[in-house]
């Protein structure tokens, strides 16, 4: 009989880190079902794309009947996620980002941990930020919902105990995709690198895993400092 592939499903998966992670699946053998607004253009026997917005009413549904489409879900992961500067005459794009980035990773938890419960097996990974302990006049939103998604996920994890289920919080600091866009980006990892990381987090399916370890260590000693004083 021949062995069953693992399955995986990506959200946000266009690009950048979600697409190099997809690529990486698919040459390690397993079969992937990609979510995003656009396209990748992987066109193997192995890969389904859905393109929706994680904001959409249809979203849950979309993304419950790719996961119909493969043979179970061993691996989810939440790499969508915008990030935009505050404009204060206009905070929508604030609005969006805590919709895109915390509130479409709270929908695809609710529509993939039950069914990994049922199975009593399963791995959700968050792509969250080290922006989660910062106070960020520039992006609020961004660190905002990063500071969300790092406490909701961890808090999942421990609800899961027992359960077969395990959920990985990954904090990462600069990785060089078009979201970093910035003009200063220090110890800024390679999109490769990142991916290493998230190869690594599904073998061993730590809690919480923040790279790189310099980058952790700077933001956790400067996070105290981006409190606002008064
Ligand atoms: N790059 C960094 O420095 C960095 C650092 C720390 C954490 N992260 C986190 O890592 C994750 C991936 O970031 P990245 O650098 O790979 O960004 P990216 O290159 O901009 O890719 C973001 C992905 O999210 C998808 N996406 C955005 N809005 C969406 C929506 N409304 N519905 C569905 N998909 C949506 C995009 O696809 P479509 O546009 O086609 O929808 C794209 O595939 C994000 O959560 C980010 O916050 C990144």
């Amino acid at each position: 009989m021949a062995e069953r592939m693992r399955c995986a499903v990506v959200i946000g998966n266009s690009d950048g880190i979600g697409l190099a992670f997809t690529r990486r699946l698919l040459a390690d053998g397993w079969r992937v079902a990609g979510v995003s607004r656009r396209d990748n253009g992987i066109g193997v026997p192995t890969y389904a794309h859905h393109t929706v917005d994680v904001t959409a009413p249809d979203y849950s549904e979309v993304l419950a009947k790719a996961i119909d489409e493969l043979d179970g879900v061993d691996l989810c992961v939440y790499a969508a996620g915008i990030g935009e500067p505050v404009d204060l005459a206009d905070l929508e794009a604030q609005t969006r980002t805590l919709e895109v980035n915390l509130i479409g990773a709270a929908r695809t938890v609710a529509t993939v941990v039950p069914r990994m419960v049922a199975a009593g097996d399963g791995h959700l990974i968050g792509l969250s930020s080290m922006a989660d302990r910062m106070v960020s006049g520039d992006a609020p939103g961004y660190a905002g919902s990063k500071a969300g998604l790092s406490s909701y996920l961890m808090g999942l994890s421990a609800a899961l105990r027992g359960q077969g289920v395990s959920v990985t919080t990954v904090r990462f600091g600069f990785v060089d995709t078009k979201m970093a866009k910035g003009p200063v980006r220090p110890l800024m990892m390679t999109v490769d690198r990142a991916v290493d990381v998230l190869v690594r987090c599904v073998r061993n399916r730590p809690v919480l895993v923040s790279r790189p370890r310099r980058a952790a260590l700077l933001t956790t000693l400067l996070a105290p400092l981006t409190r606002p004083r008064r």
